[in-house]
């Protein structure tokens, strides 16, 4: 049964061919981490208790082990956390302006009130905060909020889903020791269909409140092809893959920004990461639901930000294009001409101009067709007026 919360990605019309709508790395998924999963021993259940992918985490970022949660993936670990302050006695939740819909979801279930984020400093309360912050990639100020030390029965969670996927140095965050950091790399790796993420302890907490965490879980809350994904993620190969990852995504992103500001969409400003969101022409923003619906239809994704507080708005990220075909056959693959020709074929279909913005490709096909950089929906298409861009891989 549907939470009722939107999400970007792969929904009931199945996996979108052209994904605007989440943030995962485009460049993904990454095939370290893929030859990694497909080593995994799915014949056997992994340790329950994680002892050594457990080492390898706290090695990798230089804390203690016993600081290591290991949980499903971030979202179960909103709720599992979420569950846990309440039985400890929390009476609040204060969160980013615009922030995860799970954040809120997890807090609804137990009945806790939202509370402004200037109650911060006052517990027994659960906070959130999330850097780069999503959707809006922002470094939020948390200096005036989370400096000071946290009072007794109050947590204070930062999800840092987004921050090996930051294209800008970002602040130093001083209070890191004294927080839970959320972690989930298959957003950097690009391969969200993989389901596992970990959590760093505050330095304070102790060893009833961690065994209380533990409890929460079922018992191998993550699988063996989640702890191939988090023992890849650690690996230097993978690290300089996101590295290398990062320098194509700066450029696909200069490239986004700019067809935006050909089609007239205002970006939100302050972002910091592969993702962004952008405010539609007012004259669209009636039809918004129904122009997304029928690109949707076309196999083109885009994300609705409105559950995010923010509407008239589209969530961007770079499109990652998939060719139904080649998945069917058990390949993970980078984009192809024939998923290039897809989603040409769609975009006409709906009455678009259809425009690529890579190198060889988009000179050929440019010169082909005589079309501009955007795709445009024309007159007559029940779509007048909407528009969707197209920055295709070189
Ligand atoms: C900010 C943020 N945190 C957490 C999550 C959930 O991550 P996971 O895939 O590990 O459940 C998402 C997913 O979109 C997210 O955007």
């Amino acid at each position: 049964m549907s939470k009722g919360w939107v999400h970007g990605g792969t929904d009931a019309l199945g996996v979108p061919a052209h994904d605007f709508s989440t943030n995962r790395n485009a460049c993904g998924p990454c095939p370290q981490a893929v030859a990694a999963l497909q080593a995994a021993h799915c014949a056997q259940y992994p340790d329950p208790s994680y002892t050594e992918l457990r080492q390898q985490l706290a090695r990798f970022h230089g804390v203690d082990m016993q600081r290591i949660v290991v949980a499903g993936s971030a979202s179960e670990f909103i709720h599992r956390i979420t569950m846990h302050a309440v039985r400890q006695g929390a009476q609040y939740v204060s969160l980013p302006p615009h922030h995860y819909g799970d954040y809120p979801q997890a807090s609804q279930v137990w009945g806790l009130p939202v509370v402004d984020r200037a109650s911060h400093a006052a517990g027994p309360g659960l906070h959130w905060a999330c850097a780069p912050s999503s959707p809006l990639g922002l470094n939020e100020n948390l200096d005036m909020h989370w400096t000071d030390t946290a009072p007794a029965a109050a947590w204070r969670v930062l999800d840092c889903a987004y921050a090996p996927l930051r294209l800008v140095a970002g602040p130093r965050l001083p209070f890191l020791d004294s927080v839970w950091q959320m972690w989930t790399p298959n957003k950097a790796l690009g391969m969200t269909g993989v389901r596992a993420a970990y959590a760093i302890a505050p330095v304070h907490a102790d060893a009833h409140e961690l065994a209380a965490l533990q409890q929460l879980a079922a018992s191998w809350v993550v699988g063996a092809h989640g702890v191939a994904m988090l023992q890849a993620w650690i690996t230097p190969a993978v690290q300089q893959w996101l590295q290398a990852s990062l320098e194509q995504l700066r450029h696909w992103k200069a490239q986004q920004l700019q067809l935006c500001a050909d089609l007239d969409w205002a970006v939100l400003p302050g972002h910091q990461a592969n993702y962004f969101v952008a405010r539609w022409p007012a004259r669209l923003h009636a039809r918004m639901p129904e122009h997304l619906a029928a690109l949707r239809g076309q196999g083109i994704k885009l994300r609705d930000a409105t559950s995010f507080g923010l509407s008239g708005c589209v969530h961007h990220s770079r499109p990652w294009h998939w060719h139904g075909r080649n998945f069917k056959r058990g390949k993970w693959h980078e984009p192809t001409d024939a998923s290039r020709r897809e989603f040409a074929a769609a975009a006409s279909r709906a009455g678009h101009r259809f425009v690529c913005d890579g190198a060889g490709y988009q000179q050929q096909r440019r010169k082909k067709l005589g079309h501009d950089r955007a795709v445009r929906l024309v007159p007559g298409t029940g779509l007048q007026g909407s528009a969707v861009q197209s920055a295709e891989h070189e």
